[in-house]
């Protein structure tokens, strides 16, 4: 039987992951996967993660199982950090998944059950493993123009245009706040005209939201998801803890669906499909969550962390465009500052990110994606000055 499988393509971003572990330079810097690291290097676990789990670890009395849809405190303060008093507790049924991942996959397979043959816009560029799983699926992905190389920002004009091609039922995906893998994101008004396209075909928002408190500030990230979840009938959310808490390898994620009038149903049906997928989700990761999110010390320590790593991308950011000003004599960079979130995309060439790669050993994405948390301030010059050496 395992004779008749084809080899899979290998993923981009993890890929490189194993690149990076097999260069033996000590010089060498990764900028591929998506995670934090602080000015050290190290990707911390939280200090109220931490002090979640010890509590966790001292007064947990089963670990028999929860409900499908997972533990409903956390969804009750996940649903709270996400949409604030955008819509009614009562209008969104929501299910625990295994990280951002699982909630957007089971989304798409939400979307299949409801409507077999929806297609679902998704940004050009997107994170890859939309596609794939889209794919995977065998759901049509419609790409949208999204980004605009020359300037570093959105091509608003080029989106909505592409928008224009929606048909009742379809489904659009965006990205909450720190669009990955562009550093580019919507603005409140534009948030409104995607709002006003979706609403006047009959489409479906879906909303991935996972570096909430990565941009802006945990409200500001959140402005646009809330502005649409109370302005459509309907929409998808499929959040994700794993960076703002800083728990990736626990799977912590939620998916919503919000509408008035469905809300029971599509519980039932979410519940199913975790069900049908892996019975119950993981429920370490979420309950650290949900301790943290309902006791005020450990919110307000989390949050001032949390707040300490947005500052720190956020001074990276200018530090790397103020570099690239400097010795290119150009502000051609100067979008690096105006992106929000971990990632940015550079605007080089496969050929300028393989000698990168292989002349100075920095690691970013094929597509030019640099992850902003991977570096540092003594690393920022070495990565200007190779920016600017490679021609780029
Ligand atoms: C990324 O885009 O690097 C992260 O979301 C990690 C992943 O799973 O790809």
């Amino acid at each position: 039987m395992f004779d008749k499988l084809k080899e899979q393509p290998a993923d981009k971003i993890l890929m490189l992951m194993e690149m990076f572990k097999a260069d033996e330079r000590s010089a060498k810097i990764d900028l591929g996967v998506g995670v934090y690291k602080n000015p050290e290097g190290v990707t911390p676990v939280m200090r109220a993660v931490k002090a979640a789990e010890k509590r966790i670890l001292e007064t947990q009395e089963t670990k028999a199982y929860t409900g499908l849809a997972g533990d409903p405190a956390y969804a009750d303060a996940m649903i709270s950090l996400v949409l604030g008093t955008a819509v009614a507790r009562d209008d969104v049924a929501a299910v625990a998944t295994p990280g951002g991942t699982g909630a957007v996959r089971q989304a798409f397979e939400l979307i299949r059950m409801a409507t077999p043959g929806a297609r679902v816009f998704v940004s050009d560029p997107t994170w890859p493993n939309h596609l794939t799983i889209l794919s995977y699926l065998g759901m049509e992905a419609v790409p949208y123009r999204y980004f605009d190389s020359t300037s570093g920002g959105v091509d608003f004009d080029g989106m909505m245009e592409d928008l224009k091609g929606l048909k009742p039922g379809d489904v659009v995906l965006l990205h909450g706040c720190c669009h990955n893998p562009t550093g580019a994101n919507l603005t409140q008004p534009e948030w409104k005209t995607v709002i006003a396209r979706l609403n006047e075909a009959g489409a479906v928002p879906m909303i991935d939201i996972a570096y909430q408190g990565f941009g802006d500030g945990l409200d500001a990230d959140a402005a646009g998801v809330r502005l649409v979840a109370s302005s459509v009938p309907e929409c998808l959310i499929a959040a994700s803890c794993s960076k703002n808490f800083g728990i990736y390898r626990e799977r912590t994620g939620l998916l919503m669906a919000v509408s008035s009038g469905s809300q029971k149903v599509a519980q039932g049906n979410l519940a199913y499909l975790n069900r049908q997928n892996y019975s119950f989700p993981p429920d370490h990761g979420a309950r650290v969550v949900t301790e943290i999110l309902t006791d005020s010390t450990l919110r307000a320590d989390w949050q001032s962390e949390l707040e300490d790593v947005r500052k720190n991308m956020l001074g990276l950011r200018e530090q790397l465009a103020s570099e690239l000003q400097r010795l290119s004599g150009s502000n051609r960079f100067g979008f690096l500052a105006q992106h929000r979130g971990m990632f940015s995309r550079l605007g080089a060439t496969p050929e300028q990110v393989a000698r990168l790669r292989q002349d100075h050993g920095i690691y970013m994405v094929g597509d030019s994606r640099m992850n902003i948390a991977g570096l540092n301030a003594r690393t920022v010059p070495i990565l200007a000055k190779a920016i600017v050496d490679s021609g780029i």
